[in-house]
C-alpha cells in the first residue's frame, strides 16, 4: 500500500534546503505518529538528500527518538538508587502482571501502555516512585499498581 506522505511532505518543505535542521525535523516527523517508522526514515533520507546512515546515526544516538511504537501512555519506573532500595523490582513486576506483558514485551497489545525503566526521576524522598506521563506517583506498593492503571484506562 503506497503511504501518504503529504504532512510529511509538509514539514519537510518547511526545513528543506536548511542547514543544522535534521532534529528538529525528525522531531516533527516523530510527532505525526509518535515514532519515526522505517519508510518515514527513507522518505526523509531521500527528499532531504541525506544518507540514510546519517539519520540513522542521529535517531539511534538521540534517546528522545523512537524507532517502534509506542503506547498512548509512558509509564517509567524510576531505578535509581533510592528506588532500587525500595523494592522497584516489585513494583516494575507488579506492572508487567497487570499489564500482561510477556516475554519481555514493554507495549501492551491494545497500545494503551509502554513500560520502561528509568534512572533517578528527581523525588527519591518519595521512592519507590513511578511516573505515568506527566504524573508522578511515589511511596509505592505493589498493590497501589492496579488503581493507577485503572486512572488511565479509558
Ligand atoms: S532514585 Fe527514584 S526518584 Fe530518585
Amino acid at each position: 500500500m503506497e503511504q501518504d506522505f503529504g504532512k510529511l511532505d509538509a514539514i519537510i518543505s518547511a526545513y528543506r534546503g536548511k542547514k543544522g535542521v535534521l532534529i528538529p525535523l525528525l522531531q516533527e516527523a516523530q510527532n505525526l505518529e509518535g515514532y519515526l517508522s522505517r519508510p518515514v526514515l527513507k522518505y526523509i533520507s531521500e527528499k532531504m538528500n541525506v544518507p540514510a546512515a546519517e539519520i540513522y546515526g542521529v535517531v539511534t544516538f538521540y534517546s528522545m527518538f523512537r524507532l517502534v511504537p509506542q503506547g498512548k501512555h509512558i509509564i517509567r519506573v524510576c531505578k535509581g538508587t533510592a528506588c532500587h532500595v525500595s523494592d522497584a523490582d516489585g513494583i516494575k513486576e507488579a506492572l508487567i502482571e497487570n499489564l500482561k506483558l510477556e516475554g519481555g514485551q514493554v507495549t501492551t497489545q491494545d497500545m494503551q501502555f509502554t513500560l520502561m525503566e528509568v534512572a533517578c526521576l528527581g523525588c527519591c524522598s518519595l521512592a519507590p516512585v513511578i511516573m505515568v506521563d506527566d504524573q508522578t506517583f511515589g511511596k509505592l506498593t505493589p498493590q497501589a499498581i492496579p488503581g493507577i492503571l485503572e486512572k488511565f484506562s479509558f
